[in-house]
């Protein structure tokens, strides 16, 4: 059983679930940019920042994926993962991102990553601020968990990272590699 630990991160706090779950697995891990074939391999979990919605690297990885590969997508977002609605938003964002078979096969676990203002690039602090001036006067019953927790952490510095919600996660992997 052949598997591999992909990762895309623009700031690092996806990277880091992945090195954990690496260790966590003995597993190796890699950047989705290092990444041209993964034909050899029976299981990928691909770890992705969520940016709008998307999940870094995640179509370079399917792209490079045999046809009857097994995937598990590890999701990490700022917005609270403890609330359906996101997860459900999140899954519906996925479904996009993914052929219908594979997407039906697809194991999918949330975690929450950070943010930290003063190191994003230009273009996510624009994205930011668009954001912001968009969604700050909405009624609460219209704001999404994202508005919500995009609107408590602007302009400052958040890290929920937490390797203790990686265990779901681990457990699915052992249970790939171990079928009863
Ligand atoms: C431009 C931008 C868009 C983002 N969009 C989302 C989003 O749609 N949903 C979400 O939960 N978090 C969103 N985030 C927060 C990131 O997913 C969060 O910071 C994550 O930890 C980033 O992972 P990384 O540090 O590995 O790059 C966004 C952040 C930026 C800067």
């Amino acid at each position: 059983m052949r598997i591999l630990i992909v990762y895309g991160s623009q700031y690092g706090t996806t990277k880091r679930y992945a090195q954990k779950c690496s260790e966590l697995t003995d597993l190796p891990f890699i950047n989705y940019e290092e990444v041209t074939d993964l034909t050899d391999y029976d299981l990928v979990v691909h770890f992705g920042g969520l940016y709008a919605g998307g999940v870094m690297g995640l179509k370079h990885t399917v792209k490079a994926l045999r046809d009857s590969a097994g995937l598990i997508v590890a999701t990490v977002g700022l917005a609270d993962v403890s609330d359906p609605e996101n997860t459900a938003r999140i899954r519906q964002s996925i479904q996009k991102q993914l052929p219908e078979a594979l997407f039906r096969r697809t194991k999918m676990f949330h975690l929450r990553g950070g943010i930290d203002y003063q190191r994003l690039s230009l273009k996510h602090k624009t994205m930011m601020a668009l954001l912001y001036h968009r969604v700050r006067h909405l009624p609460e019953s219209q704001k999404t968990a994202e508005d919500r927790a995009m609107l408590e952490t602007y302009q400052s510095r958040v890290d929920f990272v937490d390797d203790r919600s990686l265990q779901p996660l681990v457990e699915e992997i052992r249970k790939f590699a171990l079928p009863e």
